[in-house]
């Protein structure tokens, strides 16, 4: 079932989306070379519960920590481990925080140091397509027509759109329905409506889409071993447009 947001429940998904993005700017302000990936999610936790919100990622599913911490092969839901930072890494940064009930969830590819040239251009057209993917959309528009956006751009580039994870729909609950695939075709899926949230995440793998589920029950890495980003925003449908809310 897709739910619509009252006015009232757009306000408090303003207010969790607001500390999402500005956990995230603290991370991008702070993340560095020689950090491990838990020092990354030390920091997540601590500014979460700064501003009197929830990390919703820390028990969920029995997820163990506050932030997915995702280096280079790692396409999402890295642990956060004492794996070390390095010069020259993308390292994605997932969080969802829930405050007053309602939840706000967004992702950044960080660059360390001295990233080179074939990475460089994965983390700029995995944003570019999230970018993409929300030109002229509004309520009214099919919603496999935000997956047609992302694929066309990414493969137009030799990229790989990761197909075994997808967006979502957000609220009370981090995932809600729709499912936000960022592939599809042009025209099809129900129509978006007014009211609705959801995250369009596009995951963009250098090379294969193909992706390998790791034992540890969360890990996903590429098959090939290659480079992988991710972008997420927590986005408002309206009636002429959209509004991105952890911008
Ligand atoms: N934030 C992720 C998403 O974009 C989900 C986190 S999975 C968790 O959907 F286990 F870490 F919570
Ligand atoms: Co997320
Ligand atoms: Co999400």
């Amino acid at each position: 079932m897709i739910k619509t947001k009252s006015p009232e429940e757009i306000a408090l998904m303003r207010e969790s989306c607001r500390i999402v993005k500005e956990t995230l700017d603290f991370v991008g302000r702070n993340i560095r070379a020689g950090m491990t990936t838990k020092d990354v999610d030390d920091m997540v936790y601590r500014y979460i519960t700064s501003c009197g919100a929830y990390p919703s990622s820390l028990g969920y599913g029995g997820f163990p920590a506050s932030a997915c911490v995702s280096v280079n092969e790692v396409v999402v839901h890295g642990i956060p481990s004492d794996r070390i930072i390095r010069d020259g890494d993308i390292v994605s940064v997932d969080i969802t925080a829930e405050k007053n009930g309602y939840n706000g969830d967004a992702a950044r590819t960080f660059m360390i140091g001295d990233v080179d040239e074939e990475k460089r251009q994965l983390v700029k057209v995995t944003e570019e397509c999230f970018f993409k993917a929300i030109e002229g959309l509004k309520a009214g528009t099919p919603l496999y027509d935000i997956g047609y956006a992302v694929q066309t751009h990414a493969e137009s580039h030799g990229y790989g759109v990761v197909r075994a994870l997808v967006g979502h729909g957000i609220g009370r609950d981090m995932h809600e329905d729709p499912s936000v695939p960022n592939f599809g075709r042009k025209g099809t899926g129900m129509r978006l409506k007014a009211g609705m949230t959801i995250c369009i995440e596009p995951m963009i793998n250098a090379g294969t889409y193909k992706v390998v589920f790791h034992d540890d029950g969360w890990t996903v890495t590429t098959m090939d071993g290659k480079p992988s980003a991710h972008y997420e925003n927590t986005v408002l449908i309206t009636e002429d447009g959209v509004e991105i809310l952890t911008l």
